[in-house]
């Protein structure tokens, strides 16, 4: 799956969390801890079970046992896309499965979850033996718990025989996007319904009885009937059409041919009325993008459709083993909820995923576009071909398409330099994730990933993001073309079959060996530390003596580890490093502590460890190190490579909000800011800036930090001034483009001049002549909050005129909600808030965005936190607003003690309310902690801050 969460920009889908984001940062930690800590509450087996539920039986296990082995199944369904007489959606099927026994059993167990049964002689299933007579079934039942159909024999089935088991079922196509379900989209005025399915990970026995593991693969015969105006897709290509009349119905019965051996997980089916391109006949996979008829004929696919064919022909040669299937589809589904799935031949994406021109044609739609094809693509060797035993190595499967679909996707656009921001900034991402004592190893025990909640838990950043980047680590340190061979001989070993993490390794053992690489120790023994322990290390440097250590990097001093590890959270660690700004060959830290006498520095050396992050690390240096990399940073900053200066900056903030360095050391290193024009160093700098922006908003601090951060931002915001043709042009290069959106941004929030007049001057324009707009789609969200917040009634009435018209692009819509929330007018405040607990002025589904909104606006703070306590009754029970989002809301608004005592006088009355326990008050240590960093930090930061803004 591309989970839709692990996509930059994934515009609509996005927008929501990025403007969470802004709020997020002020208590990241606090809100992190809490998040994390309800999450694993859930994942615990105890609470999962019933409690003290001793499994007795074979049906009490999540496992089938190993007494069956599936080798085909035959399965028809007929799904109706309009309602019965009880407005139920239904499908109806059967199923066929021919299986062998491979132990000696009289039970069969087969995975089956919401269905319900034709019974066939007054049993849910009838059996039949190939090979001679099957004995006669005993008791047939559905056990709901472990998901089963239960099938007791009077005899034991023969090991070596083949036998057939028949089902006859019913289901519903319900709008959750679990097995065989429905969607709902609108053409031409008419309400259409699509059939399709989302079979990973648990969810193929909701929509037939199978045996729903991933080790467990056969050959699947699909058949649907469907109504003639509609088109039938599967995995494998169409074999047959008959027009057939049942009940008085008109209606075609589509057969496909054999699917490839595979799991469960990868079927798919769909029914729908779509349009389609393709690729021209003739070449030997026929690849096709289906969407809606309106969506294809306005060419919406077509970005897919010309970038599929080179990605797939780039991993043909990559894996060196041709594509299986003689067609690969790629399918939009309207509001599909995984991101996208990469189904074997039939792939599922959500629309924003798939085609281009959904709002404006720009450029970061194209790129969500081409990594999520990439992703998925990459998965039909690494997971489709070659599958995981099962799902506790999910992060393999995840990780391996995620770091390949970068290479993918620079494939299918080399001049995007895509691969040179996007690993590294989710690199950086994922460290602040696995820095948490919450966070979990990559794999975790089989025993603990049986149940669907346990498995589907698993889908988490750390799988996708952790994964890609200890791969992308692996593949530094025995080179890419190791690492491919490795993988090649790898694949073909265990084509149609399933691996444990273990086979790659020795394959990459093998290539290894082979081009006669030497590493410190065995692929397997390095990489496990990696995978079987959470966290990674801080790596610190003292280059006055070469002394080099490693410790697990933890985001919170408060912050108690209790989990053991088996490697006592030591790592194998690949250090790569410069001297001067010249690479020196590589080292590896294998120990607590070590020295290398090579990074013992004369007075004016330098050293940068971590060469383009490609080791997954942080790392700290002695304070002279730091000083001389200050003074690189303000002479020659490009000695330092791009995705180091990024790191830079974040490891800096990083180590000064544990204390570990100084605060001001980090502010000193953005002091070069006013000569950078990249991407990555900025859009780390404006990260932490705005989150000290934020913290100190109500402290008289906050003066001198603005004067500051308009100072660093200058040069950078009259460069892209200068290069977009004074904002008439667009930039061409994708870093630029976001750079540009992250600097007007923070130019405008700085309350640089000529930004708030640019924010102005298009937002007048636009107000004149409303129909057009001129505003970038990307610029909109902060432009309408600075003009919003410069300007009064007359701006903050025409947003809501737009808001209210609601005939936007749902990014739009957020973009609107948000400037709202961005004016300095009490009552303005005031009111918005009063419309809030209307739902003729805010729909009730916005409710939580506007709130959200308001509470990163300083001038907006005390009536919030009045409104809330007077409404939160009625906002938690009106609105999407949980309990868990009040508690985040009221945390982020507290910035000063007089606040937090205030909200505590008033905690006991907000516990009653929401019946709301102790523990979900946890979150108020950190709050507390925050604010004594503060306390502790504010003197000098505003001496430093006074000293560099009146120099002048
Ligand atoms: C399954 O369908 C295929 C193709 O129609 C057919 O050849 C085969 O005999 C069927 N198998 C069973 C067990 O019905
Ligand atoms: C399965 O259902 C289809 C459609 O109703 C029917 O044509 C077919 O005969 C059924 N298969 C068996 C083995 O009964
Ligand atoms: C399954 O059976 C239950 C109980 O009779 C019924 O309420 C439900 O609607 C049925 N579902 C389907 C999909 O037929
Ligand atoms: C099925 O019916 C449709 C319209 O009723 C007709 O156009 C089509 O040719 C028929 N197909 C076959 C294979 O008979
Ligand atoms: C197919 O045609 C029927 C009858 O004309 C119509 O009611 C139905 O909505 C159509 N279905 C689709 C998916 O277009
Ligand atoms: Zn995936």
């Amino acid at each position: 799956m591309g989970n839709g969460f692990h996509v930059r920009k994934g515009v609509a889908l996005a927008s929501l969390v990025a403007a969470l984001a802004a709020i997020v940062v002020i208590i990241a930690l606090s809100v992190r801890i809490a998040q994390e800590k309800s999450r694993n509450a859930g994942t615990l087996p105890s609470t999962a079970e019933p409690t003290a539920f001793i499994p007795k039986e074979p049906w009490d296990h999540y496992r089938l046992p190993d007494t069956i082995t599936p080798i085909s199944y035959n399965v028809t369904f007929w799904p109706r896309l309009e309602p019965d007489d009880n407005d139920l959606y239904l499908f109806t099927g059967n199923c066929t499965v021919v299986f062998k026994c491979t132990r000696e059993t009289d039970l069969i167990l087969i995975h089956s979850i919401e269905l319900n049964f034709t019974l066939l002689d007054g049993f849910h299933a009838r059996l039949t033996g190939l090979n001679g007579p099957a004995p006669s079934l005993k008791k047939t039942w559905l056990e709901d718990r472990t998901e089963y159909l239960v099938v007791q024999l009077d005899g034991p089935l023969q090991v070596n025989s083949s036998y057939e088991l028949f089902t006859e079922f019913a289901g519903e196509l319900s709008l959750i996007q679990q097995g065989f379900y429905r969607s709902v989209y609108t053409e031409d005025g008419v309400e259409k319904v699509i059939a399709a399915t989302q079979m990973q990970p648990t969810h193929a026995r909701k929509a037939f009885p199978c045996f729903d593991e991933p080790a467990l693969k056969a050959v699947f015969h699909v058949t649907l009937i469907h109504p003639q105006n509609t088109t039938a897709l599967s995995n494998s290509i169409t074999s047959g059409h008959v027009n057939i009349t049942v009940d008085g119905q008109d209606l075609i019965r589509t057969s496909f041919g054999p699917t490839v051996i595979m799991s469960t997980y990868l079927l798919a089916f769909v029914v729908c009325d779509y349009g389609h391109i393709r690729t021209e006949p003739g070449r030997s996979v026929l690849i096709r993008v289906w969407a809606s008829k309106t969506a294809i004929d306005k060419g919406k696919g077509n970005y897919a459709l010309e970038k599929a064919p080179p990605i797939l022909a780039f991993y043909e040669k990559y894996y060196n083993i041709s594509y299986p299937l003689e067609k690969s589809d790629q399918i939009a589904i309207p509001g599909f909820g995984h991101g996208a799935m990469e189904n074997w031949g039939l792939i599922t994406y959500t629309e924003p995923a798939l085609l281009q021109g959904l709002h404006e044609s720009f450029y970061e739609e194209k790129e969500v576009v081409v990594a999520m094809v990439s992703h998925e693509l990459a998965h039909m060797w690494f997971g489709n071909l070659v599958t995981l035993r099962w799902w506790n190595d999910l992060w393999l499967n995840e990780g391996f398409a995620s770091y390949v679909s970068n290479l993918g996707s620079d494939h299918a656009e080399p001049t995007w330099e895509l691969n040179d921001f996007i690993a590294p900034e989710e690199i950086l991402h994922v460290m602040d994730e696995d820095a948490s004592c919450f966070s979990h190893p990559l794999s975790v025990k089989e025993e603990e990933a049986r149940t669907p909640h346990e498995i589907e838990f698993l889908f988490d950043s750390i799988t996708y993001k952790k994964g890609a980047a200890v791969l992308r680590m692996l593949s530094h340190f025995v080179t890419e073309a190791v690492l491919t061979k490795g993988l090649q001989t790898y694949l073909k070993e265990f084509q149609y079959k399933n691996t444990v993490p273990k086979d790659l390794w020795k394959h990459l053992q093998m290539a290894v060996d082979e081009a006669g690489i030497s590493l410190p120790r065995p692929v397997e023994e390095i990489m496990n530390r990696w995978v079987l322990q959470m966290g990674f290390p801080l790596i610190t440097i003292d280059t006055r003596t070469g002394n080099v250590t490693q410790k697990h990097y933890l985001s919170s001093l408060e912050c108690v580890m209790d989990t053991p590890s088996e490697f006592n959270y030591s790592w194998f660690v690949p250090i790569t490093w410069m001297k001067n700004g010249k690479e020196e060959p590589k080292y590896w830290l294998l120990t607590k502590e070590d020295t290398n006498t090579d990074m013992a520095l004369g007075s004016s050396d330098w050293l940068v460890a971590n060469i383009n992050l490609t080791s997954f690390f942080r790392v700290n240096y002695d304070a002279e190190n730091w000083e001389r990399i200050i003074n690189k940073l303000n002479s020659r900053h490009q000695d330092i490579p791009l995705i180091n200066r990024a790191q830079i900056i974040d490891d800096a903030f990083n180590l000064a909000e544990l204390g570990m360095v100084n605060m001001t050391l980090a502010l000193r290193i953005t002091s070069y800011l006013d000569k950078e024009v990249e991407y990555m160093p900025w859009r780390r700098a404006d990260f932490y800036l705005k989150k000290f922006l934020d913290i100190l908003l109500p402290r008289g601090i906050h003066g001198p930090l603005q004067a500051y951060f308009r100072k660093k931002v200058t040069p950078v915001f009259q460069y892209y001034k200068k290069l977009t043709r004074n904002w008439t042009e667009r930039p061409t290069r994708p870093s630029d483009l976001y750079n540009q959106v992250t600097v007007i941004n923070l130019a405008c929030k700085v309350e640089l001049k000529d930004c708030t007049q640019l924010a102005t001057t298009w937002f007048r324009e636009w107000m004149n002549n409303s129909p057009t707009n001129k505003i970038p789609p990307s610029l909109e969200k902060e432009v309408y909050c600075s003009a919003v917040a410069a300007g009064g009634t007359e701006e903050w009435d025409f947003i809501w005129s737009m808001y209210q018209k609601n005939v936007m692009s749902e990014q739009t819509s957020y973009s609107l909600m948000y400037a709202l929330s961005c004016t300095r007018q009490p009552w303005l405040i005031s009111r918005y808030l009063e419309y809030c607990l209307d739902p003729e002025q805010v729909p009730v589904n916005d409710i939580h965005h506007v709130i959200t909104f308001l509470a990163h606006n300083p001038v907006s703070q005390p009536f919030l936190l009045y409104f809330l306590r007077t409404n939160w009754q009625d906002i938690v029970n009106k609105s999407f607003f949980s309990k868990e989002s009040v508690i985040y809301i009221i945390t982020s608004l507290m910035s000063t003690r007089l606040q937090l005592n205030q909200f505590l006088q008033f905690k006991e009355e907000l516990k009653k309310q929401l019946s709301l326990g102790e523990e979900e008050f946890e979150v108020f240590n950190t709050v507390e902690a925050n604010m004594k960093w503060i306390e502790r930090y504010s003197k000098e930061v505003h001496d430093w801050l006074i000293s560099e803004t009146s120099e002048k």
